[in-house]
């Protein structure tokens, strides 16, 4: 099968323009990629070339060996993946010792996976210890949640209760809140460290002042995991801009009701009183 007939290939593809679409992708922000299962692999296996050489991923991820991924190119923009989707990203595989990595297709013209490869498969890697159906990690620069990194106190607690109180239906699609990680250097080993050692405990993870990271078990819920986070944010700066006062607001009490109907636990650090 052609690779750009898969549907895997085709899901990524659009879920990158979706992004676009939101204005979350400016330039060549943000980045994406999606671990690829045993049966998609076999059906382009054909077309991939295993003949480039191995490069550092800048990270050790043993636990992905021998894996392959579809990963958008470092440097290309979201907004030419529907259009140019060769050159914009690529399928590689990781070596047997998981520290190197082989473009087997796409990423024509000499691209590079994304810069922040590192944080994305150090994220596979916990995630896939968690549950082998986890399969998307996206990273994306979202203005509203990265206009409150500047404002709210740089908090798990603070931020995952924040959000949830903006819509009813938060706790529900990220129950096990959000983990912050304070500015960092982006592109390297050490965010990839602090980001990935959050993913443990949440689906979620912001980077101060940059963007957000969402991890998910398909397109659709990792796409709307991101989407709801930031609609969340988006409410939550209009009503700091209407002077910050709640009349009135969605109390620990509610959330616990709202648990118990909706089959979700909600961790007690979250439901703390003001
Ligand atoms: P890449 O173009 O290397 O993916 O970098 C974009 C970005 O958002 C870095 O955090
Ligand atoms: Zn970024």
């Amino acid at each position: 099968m052609e690779i750009l007939q898969l549907q895997a290939v085709k899901d990524f593809i659009r879920m990158a323009n979706d992004g676009w679409n939101m204005g979350w992708h400016e330039r060549n922000g943000g980045n994406l990629s999606y671990r690829m299962k045993p049966d998609e692999v076999e059906e382009i296996t054909a077309c991939l070339d295993f003949s480039g050489k191995a490069e550092d991923i800048g990270a050790s991820v043993p636990q992905l060996a021998g894996e392959y991924f579809i990963v958008t190119g470092s440097g290309k923009f979201f907004k030419n993946v529907l259009d140019r989707p060769e050159d914009s990203i690529g399928i590689i595989q990781i070596d047997d010792s998981g520290s190197r990595y082989k473009i087997l297709w796409g990423l024509t013209g000499g691209g590079r996976p994304t810069s922040e490869l590192p944080t994305h498969l150090m994220n596979h890697a916990v995630k896939k210890e968690i549950s082998e159906d986890y399969r998307v990690i996206y990273h994306a620069h979202p203005a509203n949640l990265i206009a409150l990194t500047f404002v709210l106190p740089l908090d798990s607690k603070v931020f995952t209760r924040e959000l949830w109180e903006m819509a009813t239906e938060c706790p529900v699609v990220f129950p096990d809140g959000i983990g912050v990680v304070p500015w960092e250097v982006p592109g390297g080993k050490v965010i990839a460290q602090k980001t990935s050692e959050l993913m443990e405990k949440h689906d979620t993870t912001i980077w101060a002042h940059h963007g957000l990271f969402c991890a998910g078990r398909d397109f659709d819920t990792t796409f709307g995991l991101m989407h709801t986070i930031e609609k969340s944010a988006e409410i939550l700066v209009k009503v700091l801009s209407m002077g910050g006062t709640k009349r009135q607001t969605i109390t620990p009490e509610n959330f616990r009701s709202l648990a118990k109907d909706f089959n979700v636990t909600l961790r007690e650090e979250f439901l703390y009183e003001k």
